[in-house]
């Protein structure tokens, strides 16, 4: 599917890829584009190193969607999926000598010490997948939008989440649920002796969102009619082996790519220098063997921009980058 057809008829665009390759400039194109052509779009970076509003030329406060002006229909937002850590604290911080109010008393009894090193450990893994739950809540939460895009997509390593639906059935899940019930038991034991009121502990009722928004995500990411990644790279050898790599990784957890955005390329004037000369020759290769792999072999539609004399950014020249995204 034409970069066209995917911003005026699916429901969310990914734009992945190595960092300073284009990904943000492209993700905000194809957003002015979109809604200029009457799609309700949301922008959404997750990068931590955050340069949409930079890009755009606003100031975006995090967290806030920020409708962009001048340009009807199109929102824009910056959020920090690690903030949401904070809503877990509940989770991370159960120690249950402290909650039976005896950590003094019986710090030094073994098996009670067992059970506070087990329930202050931090699972492998659940920053990221809090994080990556996060992405999905944007999915998955009623909104307005025709179009949601994504600067900076999850990375092949976030995506394994998405090969693992049951993700609280796993053992991160598992491991989390004890904590949750023995911190809960504790807490019981506690108010036996001092009669304090229950807390109200929703970790569980949270994690439980957190899994189904998941299994609904899975659906519409997997699916080709609601979801595209697009893949930004530049023509050098080391980016084709990146790129193989998260084609790879996108097939495996079945997430659609349609398009590959070659970016960068130096263009064939005679006004080049000898340095940009050997670059360019450098780059027509690199470019010969992405057409011939990724195009021939792997039916990608390529679409190439040039290196423009100056830096994209703001309305104008976000435009102009456009113009060579959708043809
Ligand atoms: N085709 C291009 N020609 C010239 N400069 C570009 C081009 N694409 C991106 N840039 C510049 O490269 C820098 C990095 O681009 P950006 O879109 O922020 O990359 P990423 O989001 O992948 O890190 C920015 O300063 C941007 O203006
Ligand atoms: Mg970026």
């Amino acid at each position: 599917m034409e970069l066209k057809d995917v911003l005026l008829n699916l429901k969310i665009v990914m734009f992945g890829g190595k960092g300073g390759v284009g990904k943000t400039s492209c993700a905000a194109s194809s957003a002015i584009w979109a809604a200029e052509h009457g799609r309700n779009t949301l922008i959404i970076s997750t990068d931590p190193a955050h340069s949409l509003g930079d890009s755009l030329g606003v100031e975006l406060l995090p967290g806030i969607p920020t409708l962009i002006e001048g340009i009807e229909n199109l929102t824009a937002l910056e959020i920090n999926p690690k903030a949401n850590m904070a809503e877990f604290q509940g989770l991370t911080n159960i120690n249950p000598l402290e909650e039976m109010g005896m950590e003094d008393m019986m710090g030094g009894m073994s098996l009670l010490g067992d059970l506070e090193d087990l329930t202050s450990m931090n699972p492998p893994g659940i920053d990221e997948a809090l994080a990556f739950g996060k992405i999905l809540e944007f999915i998955e939460t009623e909104h307005d939008f025709d179009l949601v895009i994504f600067d900076t997509a999850p990375t092949g390593h976030t995506l394994r989440f998405l090969g693992l639906p049951d993700t609280l059935s796993g053992w991160i899940g598992k491991l989390i649920k004890m904590r949750v019930k023995l911190g809960n038991m504790f807490g019981a034991i506690k108010r036996m002796f001092t009669r304090e009121e229950k807390k109200k502990d929703n970790s569980l009722d949270v994690l439980e969102k957190l899994n189904q928004s998941i299994i609904n995500a899975k659906d519409d990411l997997t699916n080709p009619i609601k979801n595209s990644f697009v893949i930004v790279m530049i023509p050098e050898e080391m980016a084709i082996l990146e790129t193989g790599r998260l084609l790879n990784e996108l097939v495996k957890y079945e997430i659609p790519v349609s398009n590959i955005v070659v970016n960068q390329l130096y263009q064939d004037t005679n006004r080049l220098c000898d340095f940009c000369k050997t670059r360019r020759e450098m780059q027509q290769k690199n470019l010969s063997k992405i057409r011939e792999v990724f195009k021939d072999k792997l039916n990608k539609i390529l679409i190439e921009v040039p290196l423009f004399k100056g830096e994209i950014r703001e309305y104008e020249k976000l435009k102009e980058m456009g113009e060579y995204l959708i043809k």
